[in-house]
């Protein structure tokens, strides 16, 4: 899969997630890549929009986590914070991977070497020239 989108708003972003999230399987993992505010949460704001349905989806900043229950759980980390494997196993990281729910991880940067052998990249890149346009590349990966 190599998919490429130009979006032009939030909630077009939101659409994408949306429409993506229906090709998604228990046991997915989605490794988000971007920057600061080039519409992570947004993307999984609509996937979840499709698979946990009411789910007020916010930023896992503080939390590292959060989990959005559903007949297949959504789990929604952000990685910014974490620095070493050893973060990854005091937030049940390995444990969330093998419980069947479908996984999205925000800041994929900081965890690159412990991405799974199978996921979804979906790397957001914003506009220089629109602050509302945003470029999202979704390719599916093996290791
Ligand atoms: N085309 C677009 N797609 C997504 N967000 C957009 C777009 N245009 C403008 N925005 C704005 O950009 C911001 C994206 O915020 P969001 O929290 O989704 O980013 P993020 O990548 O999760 O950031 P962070 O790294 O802080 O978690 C929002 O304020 C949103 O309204
Ligand atoms: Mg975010």
């Amino acid at each position: 899969m190599y998919l490429e989108f130009i979006t032009k708003s939030t909630e077009e972003t939101e659409a994408v997630g949306a429409k993506f999230a229906k090709s998604l399987k228990p046991s997915d993992f989605v490794a988000m890549f971007g920057d600061l505010g080039a519409g992570k949460t947004a993307f999984v704001r609509g996937a979840s929009r499709y698979l946990a349905p009411g789910a007020a989806v916010q930023s896992p900043t503080y939390t590292v986590v959060n989990e959005y229950p559903a007949k297949v759980p959504v789990y929604h980390f952000d990685m910014y914070r974490i620095d070493d494997e050893d973060s990854l196993y005091s937030i049940g990281y390995y444990d969330y991977l093998e419980n069947g729910g479908i996984c999205f991880a925000e800041w994929c940067e900081k965890i690159e070497p412990y991405l799974p052998d199978h996921f979804y990249s979906v790397t957001i890149r914003k506009s220089v020239e629109d602050p509302d346009v945003r470029c999202i590349r979704i390719v599916e990966e093996y290791r």
